[in-house]
C-alpha cells in the first residue's frame, strides 16, 4: 500500500534513481552508505543498482519495518553487502563515519520541539569529511500550497491507476504531520552544522536535496 500512494505522486520512482545516480557519481572507491529510516527498503532497491557501492548500513527504530528492508534485500539476491541495525544514528558504533548518508521521507515525521534538529545534527555526525547527504522531505510552506496540488496529485493518480483508498491516505496523513517550510529547514541545517540544502528533486510536495558537512 505504501509503494501505491507512493505511486500516485508524479515521478517520485524518479528521486531514488537519482540516489543511484549520486552514489554512483560520488569520488571515491566503494563508499560505505549509511541508510537512515530503512523502511520498505526502497533504497536498498536503488543502490542495487550501482556497481560501485561499498557496504551498506541500514537503520530503522522500527524493527518491523527493517525487517521488510531485509526482506527486500533478500529478494535482490546476495550482490549487496548490508549491515541492519534496529535503532536511530544514535545506535551507531562511535567513530563510523559515511561516504553517503541518505534520509529519504523521515524528517517530516518528527515534531520541530528540538527533534528534527537533533535528527540532523545525527546526520551530521554520520558524514564522513567530504561525504554527502541525500535528504527528502514532505515541505510546503502554508497548508493551502498543499491544498492547491490536490487536485493535481488526484488526477496523476487516477491517470496511473492508483486506487482511489491509496490516494486518500496520503492527502489524510499529510495535514497530520509536523511539515516544515523550506526556509526552516534551511535554518534547522545551518543550526545542525550541514552547508545550505541543493534541490535536486521536487514534485508536488516531495523535495530532495543535497547537502554535506559545513566547515567549522
Ligand atoms: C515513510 S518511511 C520512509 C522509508 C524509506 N526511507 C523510503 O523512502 O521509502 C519513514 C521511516 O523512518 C523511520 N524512522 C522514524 N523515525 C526515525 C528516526 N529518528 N531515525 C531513523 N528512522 C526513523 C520509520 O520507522 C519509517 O520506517
Amino acid at each position: 500500500m505504501y509503494r501505491e500512494m507512493q505511486r500516485a505522486v508524479p515521478g517520485l520512482d524518479a528521486m531514488y534513481r537519482l540516489v543511484q545516480a549520486l552514489v554512483t557519481s560520488h569520488t571515491g572507491d566503494a563508499p560505505h552508505v549509511l541508510v537512515v529510516g530503512a523502511g520498505s527498503g526502497r533504497e536498498i532497491e536503488a543502490l542495487d543498482g550501482c556497481n560501485v557501492v561499498g557496504r551498506i548500513t541500514a537503520i530503522d527504530p522500527s524493527a518491523r519495518n527493517l525487517d521488510t528492508a531485509r526482506d527486500t534485500a533478500g529478494a535482490l539476491g546476495a550482490s549487496l553487502d548490508v549491515r541492519f541495525v534496529v535503532g536511530t544514528t544514535n545506535d551507531i558504533p562511535d567513530g563510523e563515519a559515511f561516504d553517503v548518508v541518505t534520509s529519504l521521507l523521515v524528517m517530516h515525521h518528527l515534531r520541530d520541539d528540538g527533534t528534527k534538529f537533533a535528527y540532523l545534527k545525527g546526520l551530521r555526525d554520520r558524514l564522513a569529511p567530504g561525504g554527502r547527504l541525500i535528504h527528502a522531505d514532505v515541505c510546503f510552506d502554508e497548508i493551502d500550497d498543499f491544498d492547491r496540488l490536490v487536485p493535481m496529485y488526484l488526477a496523476h493518480a487516477d491517470i496511473v491507476g492508483v486506487s482511489a483508498d491509496a490516494a486518500r491516505l496520503e492527502l489524510n496523513a499529510i495535514p497530520q504531520l509536523p511539515v516544515i517550510s523550506e526556509r526552516r529547514t534551511r535554518a534547522l541545517f545551518a543550526e545542525a552544522g550541514l552547508t545550505e540544502p541543493f534541490e535536486i528533486f521536487r514534485s508536488l510536495w516531495y523535495r530532495c536535496w543535497t547537502s554535506s558537512r559545513a566547515p567549522q
